[in-house]
Protein backbone atom coordinates (compact mmCIF):
# COMPACT_ATOMS: atom_id res chain seq x y z
CA UNK A 1 0.00 0.00 0.00
CA UNK A 2 2.71 2.08 0.71
CA UNK A 3 3.81 1.80 -3.16
CA UNK A 4 0.89 2.85 -4.03
CA UNK A 5 0.60 5.67 -2.03
CA UNK A 6 4.12 6.94 -3.45
CA UNK A 7 2.93 5.93 -6.91
CA UNK A 8 -0.20 8.03 -6.48
CA UNK A 9 1.94 10.71 -5.07
CA UNK A 10 3.84 10.47 -8.29
CA UNK A 11 1.04 10.75 -10.63
CA UNK A 12 0.05 13.63 -8.03
CA UNK A 13 3.28 15.87 -8.89
CA UNK A 14 3.34 14.85 -12.69
CA UNK A 15 0.00 16.57 -12.90
CA UNK A 16 1.52 19.76 -10.96
CA UNK A 17 4.56 19.80 -13.42
CA UNK A 18 2.18 19.75 -16.07
CA UNK A 19 0.10 22.73 -15.02
CA UNK A 20 2.93 24.95 -13.89
CA UNK A 21 4.90 24.00 -17.08
CA UNK A 22 2.56 24.96 -19.61
CA UNK A 23 1.82 28.36 -17.50
CA UNK A 24 5.35 28.83 -17.22
CA UNK A 25 5.64 28.24 -21.42
CA UNK A 26 3.17 31.15 -21.58
CA UNK A 27 4.21 33.68 -19.54
CA UNK A 28 8.23 33.40 -20.92
CA UNK A 29 7.44 33.91 -24.31
CA UNK A 30 4.09 32.84 -24.85
CA UNK A 31 0.76 34.41 -25.41
CA UNK A 32 -0.10 34.47 -21.76
CA UNK A 33 -2.89 32.93 -22.80
CA UNK A 34 -4.62 29.86 -20.48
CA UNK A 35 -4.36 26.63 -22.48
CA UNK A 36 -5.79 22.97 -22.47
CA UNK A 37 -2.65 21.47 -20.87
CA UNK A 38 -3.08 23.64 -18.01
CA UNK A 39 -6.45 22.18 -17.42
CA UNK A 40 -5.32 18.99 -17.84
CA UNK A 41 -2.43 19.09 -15.03
CA UNK A 42 -4.57 20.46 -12.57
CA UNK A 43 -7.11 17.79 -12.84
CA UNK A 44 -4.44 15.39 -12.61
CA UNK A 45 -2.91 17.22 -9.54
CA UNK A 46 -6.79 17.22 -8.19
CA UNK A 47 -7.67 13.97 -8.45
CA UNK A 48 -4.44 12.38 -7.15
CA UNK A 49 -4.41 15.01 -4.69
CA UNK A 50 -8.00 14.37 -3.44
CA UNK A 51 -6.83 10.37 -3.17
CA UNK A 52 -3.65 11.45 -1.17
CA UNK A 53 -5.97 13.46 1.46
CA UNK A 54 -7.60 10.01 2.33
CA UNK A 55 -5.30 8.30 5.46
CA UNK A 56 -4.21 5.15 3.41
CA UNK A 57 -0.76 3.79 3.15
CA UNK A 58 0.94 5.88 5.63
CA UNK A 59 3.71 4.47 7.33
CA UNK A 60 3.18 3.47 11.44
CA UNK A 61 2.48 6.73 13.34
CA UNK A 62 2.28 8.68 11.03
CA UNK A 63 -0.74 10.98 10.29
CA UNK A 64 -1.98 13.69 7.50
CA UNK A 65 -2.05 17.11 8.66
CA UNK A 66 -5.92 18.13 7.34
CA UNK A 67 -5.23 21.62 7.90
CA UNK A 68 -2.89 21.68 5.36
CA UNK A 69 -4.95 19.86 2.96
CA UNK A 70 -7.72 21.45 3.31
CA UNK A 71 -5.24 24.99 2.62
CA UNK A 72 -4.34 23.23 -0.93
CA UNK A 73 -7.80 22.12 -1.41
CA UNK A 74 -8.90 25.96 -0.99
CA UNK A 75 -6.29 27.15 -3.35
CA UNK A 76 -6.71 24.39 -6.03
CA UNK A 77 -10.71 25.50 -5.58
CA UNK A 78 -9.68 29.09 -6.57
CA UNK A 79 -7.03 27.79 -8.98
CA UNK A 80 -9.68 26.24 -11.09
CA UNK A 81 -12.03 28.80 -10.70
CA UNK A 82 -9.67 31.51 -12.39
CA UNK A 83 -8.76 29.63 -15.36
CA UNK A 84 -12.61 28.52 -16.01
CA UNK A 85 -13.63 32.13 -15.90
CA UNK A 86 -10.64 32.95 -17.92
CA UNK A 87 -10.89 29.98 -20.81
CA UNK A 88 -14.60 30.93 -20.60
CA UNK A 89 -13.52 35.02 -21.81
CA UNK A 90 -11.17 33.63 -24.46
CA UNK A 91 -13.18 31.08 -25.81
CA UNK A 92 -15.67 34.99 -25.92
CA UNK A 93 -12.52 36.31 -27.44
CA UNK A 94 -12.26 38.51 -24.83
CA UNK A 95 -8.73 37.45 -23.74
CA UNK A 96 -7.42 37.06 -20.07
CA UNK A 97 -7.04 39.85 -18.13
CA UNK A 98 -3.31 39.82 -16.59
CA UNK A 99 -3.86 39.58 -13.09
CA UNK A 100 -5.74 36.43 -13.81
CA UNK A 101 -3.24 35.12 -16.08
CA UNK A 102 -0.39 35.80 -12.95
CA UNK A 103 -2.41 34.68 -10.55
CA UNK A 104 -2.86 31.29 -11.74
CA UNK A 105 0.88 31.03 -11.82
CA UNK A 106 1.61 32.47 -8.27
CA UNK A 107 -1.12 30.39 -6.37
CA UNK A 108 0.43 27.37 -8.23
CA UNK A 109 3.49 28.18 -6.60
CA UNK A 110 1.59 28.77 -3.43
CA UNK A 111 0.45 25.35 -2.97
CA UNK A 112 4.27 24.01 -3.51
CA UNK A 113 5.07 26.12 -0.85
CA UNK A 114 2.48 24.95 1.72
CA UNK A 115 3.28 21.68 0.35
CA UNK A 116 6.70 21.73 1.53
CA UNK A 117 7.67 24.47 3.86
CA UNK A 118 4.06 23.77 5.43
CA UNK A 119 5.15 20.50 8.44
C1 LIG B 1 -2.19 22.91 -7.98
C2 LIG B 1 -2.43 22.25 -6.91
C3 LIG B 1 -1.41 21.46 -6.11
C4 LIG B 1 -0.03 21.50 -6.11
C5 LIG B 1 0.87 22.41 -6.93
C6 LIG B 1 0.45 20.50 -5.17
C7 LIG B 1 1.79 20.22 -4.91
C8 LIG B 1 2.25 19.20 -4.11
C9 LIG B 1 3.63 18.83 -3.89
C10 LIG B 1 4.84 19.55 -4.53
C11 LIG B 1 3.66 17.76 -3.04
C12 LIG B 1 4.91 17.01 -2.52
C13 LIG B 1 5.30 17.52 -1.17
C14 LIG B 1 5.94 16.49 -0.28
O1 LIG B 1 5.74 15.29 -0.48
O2 LIG B 1 6.62 16.92 0.65
C15 LIG B 1 2.30 17.44 -2.71
C16 LIG B 1 1.91 16.43 -1.85
C17 LIG B 1 0.61 16.22 -1.43
N1 LIG B 1 -0.52 16.91 -1.84
FE1 LIG B 1 -0.58 18.36 -3.22
N2 LIG B 1 -0.64 19.87 -4.59
C18 LIG B 1 -1.78 20.45 -5.14
C19 LIG B 1 -3.10 20.13 -4.82
C20 LIG B 1 -3.48 19.25 -3.82
C21 LIG B 1 -4.84 18.98 -3.40
C22 LIG B 1 -6.08 19.64 -4.00
C23 LIG B 1 -4.77 18.07 -2.39
C24 LIG B 1 -5.86 17.47 -1.57
C25 LIG B 1 -7.04 17.96 -1.38
C26 LIG B 1 -3.38 17.74 -2.19
C27 LIG B 1 -2.91 16.83 -1.26
C28 LIG B 1 -1.60 16.42 -1.13
C29 LIG B 1 -1.15 15.39 -0.20
C30 LIG B 1 -2.03 14.62 0.79
C31 LIG B 1 0.23 15.26 -0.39
C32 LIG B 1 1.17 14.21 0.29
C33 LIG B 1 2.18 14.82 1.18
C34 LIG B 1 1.62 15.60 2.32
O3 LIG B 1 0.84 15.04 3.14
O4 LIG B 1 1.90 16.79 2.42
N3 LIG B 1 -2.61 18.47 -3.08
N4 LIG B 1 1.46 18.32 -3.36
Amino acid sequence: METLRHIVLFVHLIGFAVLFGAWAVQAFGGKREFTRLMSIGMTIAAVAGLALAAPWGLPEGAELNYAKIGTKLVVLLAISAVLGIGTARQKRGDGVPAAMFWLVGILTAANVAIATIWR
